[in-house]
């Protein structure tokens, strides 16, 4: 069935973007979807699936031998920034050392790595990044992130660094884990939201960020991409629109301290829109299709 495919292992494929690239390239490339899971529960028609702890050198071998990629797209990664500064260890374990790992044997196999990465590799203070613009992390995931960038760029491989920023959509496996639909449930409890972070970034549809990772593939595109919703929008205006599309009550969201200088991590994709000729949705085109 996959004989003439181009074959492309996904690494953590039950995170929200490994999930929905699946979906997205299953049937046009031949996938191995990756996670430390024993087994899928993702409707397995048209990919295959193997346990890999990304964090095993000698798993990461011996999956690399069998079925000798030749795209390796790296979603596995330990994103919730709080967990990150409380568990500095395993943070480093999963979002830096794995990269080591995986591009060695990349390496191997002569494989192409394209690697995602995020807007908190900068401070915060600028905002409207482009991809040349100079990174500095404050928080011990931006850090980490950006260490992993390093080995990528370093690793000798054809590779593409995809930095992205606050992807939603619906999360097949975690159904808890879904940003919008948790936000209603409180809304709908008329429970009062408390946004803690004055903050601007690019809400980012799951279903426009995998499309252009396609593209990224099978254009063989390479270098480092903003590739996210093409609007920025502080935090609070984003949650206030989804509470107000839905016909809810804006005054139920309060920004908490509202003394807090913002944090500005917007970027700016036009340079991805150009090299892949394709449009990134909007705030309100993205949560159109969310909601569609
Ligand atoms: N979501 C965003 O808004 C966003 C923005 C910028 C960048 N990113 C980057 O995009 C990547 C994916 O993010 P996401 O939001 O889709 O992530 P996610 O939903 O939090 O999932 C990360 C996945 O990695 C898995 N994982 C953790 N340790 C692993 C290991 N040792 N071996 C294999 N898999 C492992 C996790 O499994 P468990 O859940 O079982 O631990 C989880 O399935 C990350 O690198 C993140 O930094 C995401």
């Amino acid at each position: 069935m996959h004989n003439n495919l181009v074959r492309v292992l996904i690494t953590g494929c039950h995170s929200i973007i490994g999930q929905w690239l699946i979906k997205r390239c299953q049937g046009k490339f031949y996938v191995l979807g990756t996670s430390k899971d024993e087994s899928t529960p993702l409707k397995k028609e048209r990919f295959e699936y193997i346990k890999l702890d990304v964090t095993s050198r000698k798993m990461v071998k011996e999956v690399f031998k069998k079925f000798n990629p030749r795209f390796v797209v790296n979603t596995a990664g330990m994103n919730c920034i709080e967990r990150c500064e409380n568990e500095k260890e395993q943070c480093w374990k999963i979002n830096v050392d794995s990269v080591n790992n995986l591009t060695y044997y990349s390496k191997f196999v002569n494989a192409k790595f394209i690697h995602i990465s995020s807007s908190f590799i900068f401070d915060g203070k600028k905002g409207n990044y482009i991809e040349e613009d100079r990174p500095f992390p404050t928080t011990y995931y931006g850090k980490s992130k950006l260490a992993s960038e390093n080995i990528v760029k370093s690793s000798g491989l054809e590779w593409s660094i995809i930095r992205t920023s606050f992807i939603y959509g619906k999360d097949t496996i975690k159904k808890s884990k879904c940003f919008v639909d948790n936000l209603l449930n409180q809304v709908k409890q008329k429970n009062k939201i408390d946004i803690e972070e004055n903050i601007i970034l690019n809400p980012t549809y799951i279903g426009n960020f995998v499309d252009a990772v396609w593209k990224i593939i099978k254009l063989e595109k390479s270098g480092v991409f903003h590739i996210a919703g093409r609007e920025t929008s502080t935090l609070e205006d984003f949650i206030k629109k989804i509470i107000t599309i839905n016909g809810f009550d804006s005054n139920l969201v309060q920004l908490k301290d509202k003394n807090n200088s913002i944090k500005n991590f917007g970027m700016i994709v036009t340079n991805a829109e150009k090299e892949l000729n394709m449009k990134f949705l909007n705030v309100e085109e993205g949560l159109r299709f969310y909601f569609l």
